[in-house]
């Protein structure tokens, strides 16, 4: 099901152990991973690690993450994805990472566009969320952009400790 998504600057494709060096750049950015919910790369050896891991994830045909490609380059400055996809209750978590240096230029919005694409019409799903920290303004205010709404009642909690206070959880509805 996983397929390669292309937009209008964009090309989304599957994520490669070549793509460390990229990574790397970014995952040992401390303001740029500071909402993520995984720990800021001390090392290029520990991104490699990481990209040896999902690797296999790939051929369960059920992993959902891309690599974001500049069209006009090939550069990759980051990565969007599902996870905790649940396709017997139709709902997943969609995640989101760039560069430092290519924000606010609508690459965010772009491939999380595409992505809700993707989710309501190739996998069917009725409902994406997105769990994101108060403090992360920005990531919030993509999601809204996007067309996501803050969940009364939160289904998904998360902390993470000493950084952050609490997430809220975003969502979108299929309208179909
Ligand atoms: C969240 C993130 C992916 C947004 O990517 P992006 O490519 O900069 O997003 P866009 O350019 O499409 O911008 C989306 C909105 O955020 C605004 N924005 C982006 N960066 C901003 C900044 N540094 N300061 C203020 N506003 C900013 C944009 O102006 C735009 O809003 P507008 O159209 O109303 O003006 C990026 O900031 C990032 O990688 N953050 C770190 C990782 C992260 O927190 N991920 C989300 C975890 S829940």
């Amino acid at each position: 099901m996983f397929k390669e998504i292309v937009t209008e600057r964009l090309r989304l494709r599957k994520i490669k152990l070549s793509d460390a060096k990229s990574m790397f750049l970014y995952a040992a950015n401390k303001e740029t991973t500071r909402y993520m919910g995984w720990q800021t790369h001390n090392s290029i050896e520990e991104t490699n690690e990481y990209l040896k891991s999902i690797m296999p994830l790939y051929k369960t045909k059920k992993y959902y993450d891309w690599a974001i490609e500049l069209k006009e380059n090939g550069k990759m400055i980051g990565t969007c994805g599902f996870v905790n996809v649940q396709t017997n209750k139709e709902f997943a978590e969609i995640g989101y990472i760039i560069h430092q240096d290519y924000h606010k230029k609508g690459y965010g919005t772009e491939a999380v566009q595409s992505l809700i694409e993707f989710g309501f019409k190739t996998l069917r799903l009725t409902k994406i969320y997105a769990r994101i920290y108060k403090e992360n303004k920005i990531s919030i205010r993509l999601a809204k952009k996007c067309g996501f709404t803050l969940e009364v009642q939160p289904e998904h909690p998360l902390t993470k400790d000493h950084i952050c206070s609490g997430a809220l959880s975003y969502s979108i509805k299929n309208a179909e």
